[in-house]
């Protein structure tokens, strides 16, 4: 089987595509690496054993660039990663984030109905339960998010389940991810953000290397077990292993599913996790709100569990001893 993985050098992209070669899957990987480096990809190598892989540089909004890649090879799936993900900078620049998080999608959609792909697999959000209550379940109405990424997310989940419907023997999958974070345990692979990390996870692992001073914690007056925001952290190889589920599993038109671990972890949690099994000391401030955080969110995974006989395996402890070794071997 022939997967087709757009945005496959990317953070998600990269682990997924090292999961799925290892399964035996043909991959081929179309990245333009707005976001992303090239040797990724012999990091890819490195960790299946050298087995072949195609890659295109190419952007996936462009269907004159794109178009050619579905004639030449005979994609049997669509794991569709591709996108923009800074929530602050889709607020100053929302253009930019619809112009592209759409057009990848609509792109895709199209290639797929054409050259008769059935599988397509679309990486969403929990983002798109915008303020609603956790435990998320799949069947919950989806509020309005508070940034146009989350926007883009709600409208290509919209565009797949309109585009289902005129392709009824498709299989079009959702799939929600919670809070990924982590690196592949071998350090090779993993978050490379540029500039300053906009996420928890890696912005702790710059101040343990000392490339920040501190961490600032966005708020300790929430109602929650210490006051700190409370998220469902997924190990991004339990996420990966998640779209090789969904691949084999998913049966209907249109299927949705959570990817989290159902637990919530509150940013003090993450951070004295980290300082115990890594033995080094991360310096914070607590500071104001950021604005159009949420105390809490976390998944409810029975669907997952359930038809995809998918659930994740590793800890918070391992995420963070994966993320650091990952972080530590950067030079
Ligand atoms: P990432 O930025 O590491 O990977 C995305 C990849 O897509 C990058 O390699 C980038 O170069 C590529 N890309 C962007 N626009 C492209 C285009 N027009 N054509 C071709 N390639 C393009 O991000 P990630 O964390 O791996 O996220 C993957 C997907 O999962 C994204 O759609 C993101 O919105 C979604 N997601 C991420 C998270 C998270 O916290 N990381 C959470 C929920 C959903
Ligand atoms: C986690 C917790 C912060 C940084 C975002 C997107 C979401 C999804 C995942 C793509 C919160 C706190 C953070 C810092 C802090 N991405 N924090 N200091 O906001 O849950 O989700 O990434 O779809 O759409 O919104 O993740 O890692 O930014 O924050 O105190 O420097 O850590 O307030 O409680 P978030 P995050």
């Amino acid at each position: 089987m022939k997967v087709l993985v757009s945005g496959g050098t990317g953070y998600i992209g990269s682990h997924t595509v090292v999961e799925l070669m290892n399964l035996g899957y043909e991959v081929v990987i179309v990245d333009n690496l707005y976001n992303s480096q090239l040797e990724v990809l012999d990091k890819i190598k490195q960790l299946t054993n050298n087995k072949a892989l195609k890659f295109y540089e190419a952007d996936c909004s462009d269907l004159t660039v794109i178009e050619p890649i579905f004639i030449e090879e005979k994609i049997d799936a669509i794991i569709h990663f591709a996108g923009y993900k800074a929530v602050g900078e889709s607020v100053a620049k929302p253009l930019k984030y619809y112009q592209n998080n759409l057009n990848t999608t609509m792109v895709l959609a199209m290639m797929a109905e054409k050259y008769k792909v059935q599988n397509f697999i679309f990486s969403s959000s929990a983002t798109v339960y915008g303020e609603g209550v956790s435990p998320l379940v799949e069947t919950m109405d989806l509020k309005e998010t508070s940034n146009p990424y989350g926007e883009t997310k709600k409208m290509s989940e919209r565009i797949l389940r309109d585009f289902a419907k005129n392709n009824p023997d498709m299989k079009i999958t959702l799939l929600r991810y919670f809070n990924p974070i982590g690196a592949h345990k071998s350090g090779l692979i993993g978050e490379k953000p540029q500039g300053i990390p906009n996420n928890l996870m890696p912005y702790v692992t710059q101040v343990a290397k000392g490339i920040r001073e501190k961490l600032f914690v966005f708020g300790n007056d929430y109602d929650t077990v210490d006051g700190t925001g409370v998220r469902d952290y997924i190990h991004v190889v339990d996420l990966a292993k998640g779209h090789i589920a969904a691949l084999k599993g998913s049966k209907d038109n249109v299927n949705i599913y959570n990817l989290g671990s159902g637990v919530g972890t509150s940013v003090l949690e993450l951070i004295q996790t980290f300082e115990k099994v890594n033995h080094i000391k991360i310096p914070y401030e607590i500071v104001d709100r950021r604005p159009g955080d949420l105390a809490t969110v976390y998944a409810d995974v029975n669907k997952a569990k359930k038809e995809l006989n998918w659930q994740t395996e590793l800890t918070i402890e391992d995420m963070v001893k994966d993320a650091w070794r990952f972080e530590n071997n950067l030079k």
